[in-house]
């Protein structure tokens, strides 16, 4: 069985790294296809070196564009791949362009497409992850869902019950194998923080950081903060981009987007988080550390119901009195079932099972 894994932007690296070792146990033939979308060291390599992730079998080498453009490059470089190497399936993590344009590339293809973190809804329709999953979806085979609402989602969009399968959380699987190695670092040390005493900001969503009153009042609110609490900011280079394309200077600490072991000590050692990223509120979650999410929807609402995520919106006024309540009242630290680390091996089990099976001879049969 040969068995293309698709990565191509930061928050991938960490869902394929499971999957792939998972799918590798059992004896399939893995390619990891590295699309290029995000390309810096700061942003990739990084992620390879604290992973233990190997090098790509194949770079596609695509960077940067406007949507159109870089979901077509993808697309036209994935396609000349899988024609020059027998593949059986793709694997598709998550929600970028990437997971989109490889999706598309292999339904057309006539290959099994499994999507990891399928099913999750924002209902947010100008967000363009939100187009990116649900395209995702309708074009795969198997639906692995990270938790119960997802799965609610499928169903009622009408996806058969043999196309779902409820797996858990591999983004929590590579935390749970982590987060000793990250707690060992210097990386508290290095930027003179004590455990408990500090928070940590990102932002990079286009709906905050490209309208410039919103991410104005953002930053006035994350100044006020950082009076009562330090907040340190790495700082994606499109966020970085903005405050220096506005001239905005914020008062509150901000550092180079940082490596997944460093993020991930600076996380288990927060106080409290402040992010627009979909991935850190699950990660919160799993740490037990307090989450405050400044969007005005989220498609991971299980980290609110079974977790320490809060959803507060991008009201300055809200924010602030969100924090200082959560600096006063800590949350409970619970985590979702399923969120064990095994996510991986059970997708792994699943994929490897429908390619074995007759149902790969036959024409795709999508729901
Ligand atoms: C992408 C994902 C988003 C994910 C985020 C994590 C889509 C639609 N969005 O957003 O879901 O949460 O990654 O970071 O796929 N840039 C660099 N260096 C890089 C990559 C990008 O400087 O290595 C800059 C470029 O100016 C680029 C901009 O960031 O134009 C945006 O990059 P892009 O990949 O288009 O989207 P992200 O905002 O990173």
């Amino acid at each position: 069985m040969r068995i293309a894994c698709v990565a191509g932007a930061r928050p991938n690296f960490m869902k394929i790294k499971p999957v792939v070792d998972a799918l590798d146990a059992a004896g399939a033939t893995t390619d990891l296809i590295h699309t290029g979308q995000h390309y810096d060291a700061a942003m990739s390599d990084v992620f390879f070196d604290d992973l233990g992730l190997r090098a790509p079998e194949v770079h596609l080498g695509i960077g940067s564009g406007s949507h159109a453009e870089q979901t077509a490059r993808i697309m036209i470089e994935f396609e000349r791949h899988l024609e020059t190497t027998p593949t059986d399936a793709v694997v598709v993590v998550g929600d970028v362009n990437s997971t989109l344009a490889c999706s598309i590339v292999a339904a057309k293809a006539g290959l099994v497409v499994a999507h990891v973190e399928a099913g999750l809804r924002s209902r947010d329709w100008s967000m363009p992850e939100e187009v990116n999953r649900v395209v995702a979806d309708r074009t795969a085979d198997l639906l692995f869902a990270p938790s119960p609402d997802a799965v609610d989602n499928l169903r009622a969009e009408g996806y058969r019950a043999d196309q779902i399968h409820l797996v858990g959380n591999v983004m929590i699987d590579t935390l749970l194998a982590n987060t000793e190695r990250a707690r060992k670092r210097s990386t508290l040390d290095d930027l003179a923080l004590a455990p408990g005493t500090y928070g940590v900001v990102t932002l990079h969503r286009p709906s905050n950081v490209d309208e410039p009153d919103v991410l104005g009042g953002l930053i006035g609110a994350l100044n006020d903060i950082s009076e009562h609490i330090p907040l340190v900011f790495p700082a994606h280079p499109r966020t970085a981009g903005k405050l220096t394309e506005l001239g905005i200077a914020p008062s509150l600490r901000i550092i180079e987007p940082q490596g997944y072991l460093d993020f991930l000590a600076l996380q288990a050692g927060a106080a409290l988080v402040l992010t627009d990223s979909g991935g850190i509120q699950e990660e919160t979650t799993a740490l037990g550390v307090p989450c405050l999410t400044l969007r005005e929807n989220t498609e991971r609402p299980i980290t609110i119901s079974e977790g320490t995520n809060r959803l507060v919106g991008t009201d300055p006024t809200a924010i602030r009195s969100a924090a200082s309540d959560v600096l006063s009242n800590r949350p409970a630290a619970r985590c979702p079932a399923l969120w064990d680390g095994r996510a991986g091996e059970r997708i792994a089990a699943v994929l490897m099972a429908h390619l074995r099976s007759d149902d790969r001879r036959r024409p795709t049969d999508r729901a």
